[in-house]
């Protein structure tokens, strides 16, 4: 790996379009918004941006379910206005990331059309189509994570069609050649246009058994879950993929891939990564980390010891599809856990991925089950509420649609945005929106905290996480209290006596105030000192 790369350094910003600007009045977000608040995300100090998915789609899972992967869809804008967000962005230093949806396509998508209208149609085989085992019965035990089998009957050819997802998200069978061709085109015709990399969704789906054996079972509550996903995801062949994949990007110049690796472990998710293969995949054991000092560390610890020789750890603590950490773990409309969780998120080593409202501390929504938007939500309603509640429109301002949009919006806005908004963030210097912006300006001049060792220092493990980054330059040490109540972090004799310089903290202190060997800090504080010498 060279020295420096944007993706290695930086901080990607995820933005869920649909919520996070509205600039034409129809409720929905779209890309002229996003290009309105470029000044603010510069403003903010992220690197990138990445935007779920733009592509038309009926929108059954909120443009994960594409229509046709070379264009914009119209409810989002041209693609003069996406080419205009591109220059806008790479204007002001903003790299642009863009998802990609290749598992599956939506059930609209002009190839499954064909496909489904003969068995002898040049796209049957696009699919995967099946006959069943028996009449009347699905060709194997797969099912969907959204709910019941993973087979659809489709009576005009007799056979059978596969659906990770949705039904109305049909599988794309990248065992044959044409499709893995058309694939490489879709990565090639947006690099070409300039984007700066991509968020691969489910990527380690792409090649299920080609025997299509049966998942063994296993104890779980839904059917999806009581299956061992060892036939329908991460097929050997996945390897080549990537290192395909990998391969077109490094034709162009620090471009950036990072993969949703689902259902996967930590081990196998960095498997995927490397100089050949992605720059980066999801673990997502942080986001699903309960509000415990041990767990946090346990996490980190294991993440960063895998992430070694040319494996580079990305971090993510909120994304669309997961209650945000607000919710998880912020008392009421209090901000303290939060500052200690995004300190911890931001000083790890590895690249943070933030969530669009994550840095002004937005709550999920709550909705009625009638009013569930979601596939999954409108499914498992009220025993599972989907994923709406962190798709609410961003809260610009305490204006009735929360300066989102100026009709009423497609999901309906939080009701604490009277109060928590970023125009009173912003001018507040004491909220969590500040203290996103503080630690990104720390990372950006600070070599130990972008690509330092990441080194515990030992903990009390209910409580306290400590630790350290360093490089030759710099000595960085972060320390956090994850309890209400003060503690003390003992720093052992030589780091006691290192002098240490104050660069942050949650709580407004005035200096470090090491004494003796100990550092003091208050209930939920998030600290970092540099060393003086
Ligand atoms: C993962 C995406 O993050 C999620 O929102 C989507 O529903 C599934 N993939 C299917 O594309
Ligand atoms: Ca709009």
């Amino acid at each position: 790996m060279s020295d420096s790369h944007w993706w290695r350094n930086g901080v990607i910003y995820q933005i869920y379009p649909r919520s996070f600007a509205d600039s034409n009045g129809d409720g929905i977000g779209d890309l002229n918004g996003i290009t309105g608040k470029l000044d603010y995300l510069a403003e903010l100090g992220v690197d990138a941006i990445w935007l779920s998915p733009i592509n038309p789609s009926p929108d059954v899972d909120f443009g994960y379910d594409v229509a046709d992967y070379y264009a914009v869809d119209p409810k989002y804008g041209s693609m003069a206005d996406f080419d205009r967000l591109l220059e806008e962005a790479h204007r002001r230093n903003i790299h642009v990331i863009l998802d990609l949806v290749l598992n599956h396509t939506s059930d609209q998508h002009e190839w499954f059309i064909q496909s489904r209208s003969s068995k002898d149609n040049p796209y049957r085989s696009w699919y995967i189509w099946r006959d069943g085992r028996k009449p009347g019965s699905t060709p194997n035990n797969w099912a969907s994570i959204f709910g019941g089998r993973g087979w659809v009957f489709d009576s005009r050819t007799g056979q059978w069609y596969y659906h990770m997802f949705a039904p109305q998200q049909p599988d794309l069978n990248w065992r044959h050649e044409p499709v893995r061709k058309e694939m490489m085109n879709i990565f090639k015709f947006w690099l070409d246009k300039g984007v700066d990399g991509f968020r691969l969704d489910v990527f380690n789906e792409y090649f299920k058994d080609d025997q299509f054996r049966d998942n063994p079972w296993k104890l779980g509550i839904r059917r999806f879950d009581r299956q061992q996903h060892v036939y329908d995801a991460d097929g050997p062949e996945m390897m080549g993929v990537v290192e395909e994949i990998r391969s077109i990007l490094d034709r162009y110049p620090e471009r950036y891939a990072v993969g949703e690796t689902y259902l996967a472990t930590p081990e196998r998710a960095v498997e995927y990564t490397g100089d050949s293969r992605l720059h980066a995949a999801f673990d997502f054991s942080l986001l699903q980390s309960k509000w415990s000092a041990q767990s946090f560390m346990q996490v980190v610890q294991r993440w960063d010891a895998m992430n070694i020789g040319d494996h580079w750890p990305n971090n993510v603590m909120n994304n669309h599809d997961n209650p945000r950490s607000a919710t998880r773990f912020g008392r009421g409309e209090d901000d303290e856990r939060l500052k200690v969780a995004t300190a911890f998120l931001l000083t790890i080593r590895g690249t943070p991925f933030l969530y669009q409202g994550e840095e002004i501390g937005m709550r999920d929504i709550h909705l009625k089950c009638s009013e569930m938007q979601d596939p999954v939500g409108k499914k498992y309603c009220p025993a599972h509420r989907g994923r709406d509640g962190c798709r609410s429109p961003m809260q610009w301002d305490a204006s009735e649609f929360s300066g989102f949009s100026r009709a009423k919006p497609w999901i309906k806005v939080h009701p604490n945005h009277v109060l928590r908004n970023v125009e009173n963030q912003k001018q507040d210097a004491q909220s969590l929106f500040h203290f996103y912006k503080d630690i990104l300006r720390l990372r950006k001049n600070s070599p130990a905290l972008q690509e330092g060792m990441f080194q515990p220092i030992t903990f009390e493990p209910k409580r306290l996480v400590a630790y350290l980054r360093q490089n030759e330059t710099e000595t960085i040490l972060v320390a956090l209290n994850f309890g209400r109540r003060k503690v003390r972090l003992a720093l052992g004799y030589e780091l006691a006596n290192r002098e240490w310089e104050l660069l942050l903290s949650s709580q407004q202190r005035a200096e470090v105030g090491v004494k003796d060997q100990w550092l003091p800090l208050s209930g939920e504080e998030a600290c970092i000192m540099k060393a003086r010498n």
